[in-house]
């Protein structure tokens, strides 16, 4: 299981204090929320900021594009140093040219659902996918509770890849914390996203390792 803590929930007045107190606390990636105020209507950073973090960082960035048309942006978000990039299957009209693009740019490429959203966009598609990224709330602001309709989504999504021999990681994102990840882990999540449920506890470290033992052995 990897952790990917959202940066969304950290201290940005001491960015990279924490980026280096999170990876000392054993994240693997870390996830960077980029929202457009259109896709979502929250506004938070771009790619400046995304290359400030990759200045201090050592695990890869993992780029969440809550952004209409994230193709007209994949290249800035890869020359900023992003590891992963995924783009919403609702936010772009084609998606197979856009994950071709990410492709191009030498990052790994990823593709994200919302809720309401079938796992059926991914079926022509996910064995071109880095990554999918199932959401666990509804895009746009940390701190929300998780929506337990993502599990049965990310079982189905885990048959695929394992009936399809791919490997593909499969990421959850929204809610997540040390009392609910053993369920999200159990469904099949192999990369799991925690914002609020990591930053806003009193030792990242502790909560962390209280997050691997809730899923050792699944
Ligand atoms: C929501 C973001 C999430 C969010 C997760 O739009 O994509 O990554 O920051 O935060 P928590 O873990 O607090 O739900
Ligand atoms: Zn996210």
């Amino acid at each position: 299981m990897k952790i990917s803590p959202s940066m969304l929930s950290a201290d940005f007045t001491r960015l990279a204090e924490e980026v280096r107190d999170i990876e000392a606390a054993g994240a693997d990636y870390l996830h960077v929320d980029v929202m457009d105020g259109r896709f979502v209507s929250n506004i938070t950073i771009g790619p400046f900021v995304v290359e400030a973090i990759k200045s201090v960082a050592t695990v890869p960035l993992d780029v969440h594009l809550m952004i209409e048309e994230p193709e007209r942006y994949v290249s800035e978000f890869a020359a900023a140093g992003a590891g992963i990039i995924t783009v919403h299957a609702e936010a772009t009209r084609h998606l197979h040219g856009t994950i071709q693009m990410i492709k191009a740019t030498g990052a790994r490429a990823g593709v994200s659902i919302n809720p309401a959203t079938p796992v059926g966009v991914l079926h022509d598609i996910i064995e071109d996918l880095d990554l999918v990224l199932v959401m666990s709330v509804n895009p746009g602001f940390g701190g929300q509770s998780f929506i337990r309709g993502a599990l049965k989504k990310v079982a189905a999504i885990r048959s695929i890849i394992k009936e399809s021999c791919l490997s593909t990681e499969l990421e959850v994102d929204g809610g997540i914390k040390v009392d609910n990840i053993a369920e999200v882990a159990l469904a099949g999540a192999d990369v799991v996203v925690a914002g609020s449920g990591i930053f806003k506890t009193p030792s990242y470290a502790d909560t962390i390792t209280q997050m691997r033992e809730a899923v050792a052995g699944i």
